[in-house]
């Protein structure tokens, strides 16, 4: 593609008011950091990407994978090496044309896990600060951050310094911050992996809700599954400055199209074995699934499947069907799971809800049907 990059004007530059959601395309973006021993690391390796208006997509990814590059790329705050981001269709990167809009005229908003709080300012002078930046004038400013502060629950703490808060509710001053100017762009960097559990969730809560209400496009990255599972309207999983997968949370939660980012979104069971079509042939024999289309027979693979869609006596149409034994049960709160060993010594995990299901040493029969079985390529990288 031709790139026919001008520096937009601008005024063209300030973020809209009214139209609150931004359309992202990279292309071929490229940001390689050349270590102190002279090696370079290609952190972001090619990419290309487009997020749509509105949508909430999830970064997912092993430590190092590139995510924080990538959001830094698209914030204006990495020199990358090559490739283009526009923004609604106006660039704002292309190393070709040597274009590079600075982040302040982005219109976009970032909530990072070290964005901290100004101690010498106020609540409300700390969610301020970013409208003064802009021709927004005071009685405008205060409106805006007495509105945006009720929204996120911390109303009531607009004359406290930071000091006085606890860490959750200064968490929800910088998420204030973060959804005061009303940008079409909101970047998240694990702004929720230094609050403890029960704030994580509220606060969770709270980001998905706001963003029902106020519909920016959010690029957030977490390291927390379930986070990722929760706001997610599209997950995106990068390995080594690429993209592993992308799709909704369910297709790459049940359907992961490689093992490495099977492994990286949560719990599986894993039934190695040699592919023939799809069949897993294992040590606890045929293992019916799902295959791959690049699968070749005769290769090693694994039958990879989630727990939870196993079962005790499964019904006659289940395929996967075998007599095994407990060898131990851990009660998890609302379900159970149980480590069942199939014939050939191969263990698999069962789960059934709350304390229910069969004691240990048991003789049971289980089975798991066969959509829920993907064959994948047994060299995925683990993450
Ligand atoms: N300033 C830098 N100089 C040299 N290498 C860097 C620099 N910043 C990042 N890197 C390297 O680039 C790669 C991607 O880093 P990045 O911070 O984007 O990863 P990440 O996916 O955000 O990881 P994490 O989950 O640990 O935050 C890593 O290999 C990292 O070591
Ligand atoms: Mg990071």
């Amino acid at each position: 593609m031709a790139a026919t990059a001008v520096e937009p004007r601008p005024d063209e530059a300030e973020p809209r008011g009214g139209a609150p959601s931004t359309r992202i395309a990279v292309h071929g973006l490229t940001k390689t950091y050349t270590r102190r021993d002279g090696t370079t690391v290609r952190a972001v390796d090619d990419l290309t990407l487009d997020v749509d208006a509105g949508e909430f997509l999830v970064l997912l990814g092993p430590s190092g994978c590139g995510k924080t590059t990538l959001l830094r790329s698209l914030a204006g705050l990495e020199d990358v090496q090559a490739g283009r981001i526009e923004l609604d269709g106006r660039p704002v990167e292309d190393s070709a044309a040597r274009v590079r809009v600075p982040t302040e005229r982005r219109g976009l908003s970032m909530m990072f896990q070290s964005y901290a709080l100004w101690p010498h300012k106020t609540v409300a002078q700390n969610v301020e600060y970013p409208l003064t930046t802009r021709r927004i004038d005071r009685p405008e400013r205060a409106d805006r951050v007495r509105t945006v502060l009720d929204a996120v629950g911390v109303g009531a703490l607009a004359g406290q310094y930071p000091g006085a808060l606890s860490g959750g509710q200064q968490q929800r001053v910088a998420l204030a911050r973060s959804l005061v100017a009303g940008d079409g762009i909101v970047l998240f960097d694990e702004p929720l992996s230094n609050v403890d559990a029960r704030v994580r969730e509220q606060l969770r809560a709270e980001i998905r809700r706001l963003h029902a209400e106020i519909g920016f496009t959010a690029v957030y990255v977490t390291h927390d599954q379930e986070e990722a599972l929760t706001l997610a309207t599209r997950l995106l999983v990068l390995r080594e400055g690429r993209i592993a997968q992308s799709g909704s949370p369910a297709e790459v939660y049940l359907r992961p199209t490689d093992a490495g980012v099977a492994r990286f979104m949560g719990a599986g069971n894993e039934i190695s074995g040699v592919a023939r079509g799809d069949i897993v042939t294992s040590d606890a024999g045929d293992v019916v699934g799902r295959a791959m289309p690049e699968i070749a027979e005769g290769t090693p693979v694994v039958a990879f499947s989630r727990p939870e869609t196993w079962c005790f006596d499964p019904p006659p149409a289940v395929l996967n069907r075998w007599t095994g034994t407990v060898a131990g049960t851990v009660f998890l709160g609302s379900v159970s799971e149980h480590t069942v060993v199939l014939p050939g010594g191969v263990r698999v995990r069962v789960r059934t809800l709350g304390a229910t299901g069969p004691d240990v040493g048991a003789e049971v029969e289980v089975g798991v049907p066969a959509d829920a079985v993907r064959v994948l390529a047994a060299s995925g990288s683990p993450s």
